[in-house]
């Protein structure tokens, strides 16, 4: 008999770009083998509400945590698999947002110039970049729905099983817990002449238990909780790791998720916290989170 998670991959639709971008996710992985690799999820899932979808049920993440994470990582020479949420913040663009980029720019003359002020910040920005480019140590797998997630994450992660324990998984998307399966789904734009509308929405299945237990068993698993109740945070966390057995979880609160985590282990509980001083000169609380899970990772190999 399937499981839970199975029947959901049994009947809802892979994404319609699923085999060109895993055959990307194949090369990648050939490339890199010899490398500690990390998937980086990042940004929310939207859950559509029709098949021709006009409305959707979005869950909250800006995709701040996993791009700036994803540098951090990065720049400590791993290979990186970003599955983020289309359109949401991306490693080394997340700098240049809005119209940042027009606003460093000047025309002289008919050309168009970087302004004096902005060339450091640029240069830095451009060179940490190209490196990664030119190294090809950086994959963006785009993902919408939650249906298109939950596929790249099961195929990446089945392609990722080869680095046994040099896979590290950091799973910081805002992923749904409900949604509607496609069988249940109408097929156009509901209609607001019926009156109000009232929907009921399924559970989804908690894919940590394959991630952990087939997909990747071998791999440094490090999720994310996020809570609005401070009296939730820690107990969910020791909930999630006594259910699903795998290494970290990492705590934040909506409201202060800037400034400060709590990582959980089995053992262990322990805080992250940057200071409004550290903020204003524009501190980054993952370089922080990023540099102790590093640690963390290094540790898992030695001792096995
Ligand atoms: O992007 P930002 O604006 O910086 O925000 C970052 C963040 C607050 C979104 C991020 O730091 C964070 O906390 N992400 C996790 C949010 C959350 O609580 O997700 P969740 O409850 O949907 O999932 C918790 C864990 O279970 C996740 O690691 C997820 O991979 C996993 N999960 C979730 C749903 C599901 N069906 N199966 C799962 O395995």
């Amino acid at each position: 008999m399937s499981s839970h998670w199975q029947t959901f991959y049994e009947t809802q639709a892979k994404p319609d770009n699923y085999d060109e971008q895993m055959k990307l996710v194949r090369s990648f992985v050939q490339s890199h083998l010899d490398q500690k690799v990390a998937l980086i999820s990042s940004g929310g899932t939207t859950v559509p509400m029709e098949h021709n979808t006009v409305r959707f049920v979005d869950n909250f993440s800006a995709g701040t945590r996993g791009s700036v994470s994803t540098e951090y990582f990065l720049e400590n020479g791993y290979a990186v698999v970003f599955l983020y949420r289309w359109k949401s913040l991306e490693p080394y663009s997340r700098h240049l947002q809005g119209s940042q980029i027009l606003d460093s720019l000047d025309v002289i003359q008919g050309d168009v110039i970087v302004k004096e002020e902005s060339k450091s910040k640029l240069l830095q920005i451009i060179t940490k970049y190209q490196k990664v480019e030119n190294e090809n140590r950086l994959l963006r797998v785009p993902f919408t729905s939650l249906f298109d997630y939950l596929w790249f994450l099961r195929g990446i992660c089945t392609e990722l099983a080869a680095f046994g324990p040099k896979c590290l998984l950091y799973l910081a998307a805002a992923v749904s817990d409900f949604y509607i399966p496609s069988e249940q789904m109408v097929e156009h734009k509901i209609q607001s002449g019926g009156g109000p509308l009232s929907i009921t929405l399924q559970l989804v299945p908690k894919m940590l238990v394959p991630v952990t237990t087939s997909w990747v068993p071998h791999a440094y698993v490090i999720s994310f909780k996020l809570e609005t109740d401070e009296n939730l945070l820690v107990q969910k966390a020791r909930k999630a790791l006594d259910t699903y057995k795998h290494k970290l979880v990492i705590g934040n609160m909506l409201q202060t998720r800037k400034s400060r985590v709590v990582l959980v282990t089995q053992t262990e509980e322990k805080e992250i916290i940057l200071s409004s001083e550290e903020l204003k000169k524009g501190g980054e609380i993952e370089q922080r989170i990023v540099e102790d899970v590093i640690r963390r990772h290094e540790q898992y190999l030695a001792d096995r």
